[in-house]
């Protein structure tokens, strides 16, 4: 595992036009003349900005990822749907999948986990790098049952995947995304190992796969979140959608 170079995995959700691009030629200014060799920042923003973002900042160190893509590797009769292929071909490196918004706990018509199994090989099939979105319910975590759905999510998400070293797995509990609240430190120490653990026996995968935290991350919290053992970065909700509350977030992260 690559020790010191952090993630900060900027995820839009729907948010941002063309002129948003603003913020992150902040960021770039930013990274351009400071710690950039320690980071890697990727702005995950709409398909409908995919295309241009990606194209405009083609030589430089911000990457552009994809917030969903359908399962299906090829075209098909899904209306309203991109598969991996066609947001690789607009210019995603990285694509989020599984994150609890699109998850069937939140969505009628939501990804199953056998769904997310299904996208995760797609994506990896057209070399788009995987987020992996993972996290327990407010109740889950109050019976005591974070460990499990942890690994029922990781077991079923990554079933057969072959290629690990293409996963980051994001630690993003559902109760935390939007809410200011995040886990106690013991907590996630505690959680993170469990992940890593998790993935040594049941993959054998001892530091290949990435795992980030998500969940009200910002300025004032990182460097609680930035003391925990094994956290290869964040990724960042509403904090991404201001250059001022993202930069400030690398910048106290490395304080
Ligand atoms: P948040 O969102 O930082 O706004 O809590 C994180 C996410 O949903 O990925």
């Amino acid at each position: 595992m690559t020790n010191n170079l952090k993630y900060f995995i900027g995820n839009w959700k729907m948010f941002g036009d063309f002129s948003s691009l603003k913020i992150i030629n902040n960021v770039k200014f930013h990274i351009n003349k400071t710690k950039s060799k320690k980071s890697r920042i990727v702005f995950c923003v709409p398909s409908t900005l995919i295309r241009h973002f990606s194209s405009k900042l083609k030589n430089s160190n911000i990457i552009i990822g994809a917030q969903n893509c359908h399962f299906s590797d090829d075209y098909g009769p899904y209306t309203g749907s991109i598969n991996s292929k066609m947001i690789k071909r607009a210019g995603a490196k990285y694509v989020i999948l599984g994150h609890s918004e699109n998850r069937i706990q939140k969505l009628h018509n939501g990804d199953t986990d056998f769904l997310i199994n299904k996208k995760i090989k797609s994506a990896i099939k057209n070399n788009l790098n995987v987020i992996f979105c993972i996290g327990e319910t407010f109740k889950e975590r109050k019976k005591n049952l974070t460990n499990k759905i942890l690994s029922g999510q990781i077991n079923k998400g990554l079933h057969s995947v072959k290629n690990l070293n293409k996963v980051i797995i994001a630690y993003e509990p559902v109760w935390s995304i939007g809410t200011g609240m995040i886990p106690k430190h013991n907590e996630l120490n505690k959680t993170i190992l469990f992940i890593r653990r998790k993935l040594s026996k049941s993959f054998k995968n001892k530091n290949s796969v990435k795992i980030i935290y998500g969940g009200s991350v910002n300025s004032k919290n990182i460097h609680k979140l930035v003391a925990i053992k094994g956290i290869n970065g964040f990724l960042i909700g509403g904090a991404s959608q201001s250059a001022k509350n993202f930069i400030d977030i690398i910048k106290n992260c490395y304080k």
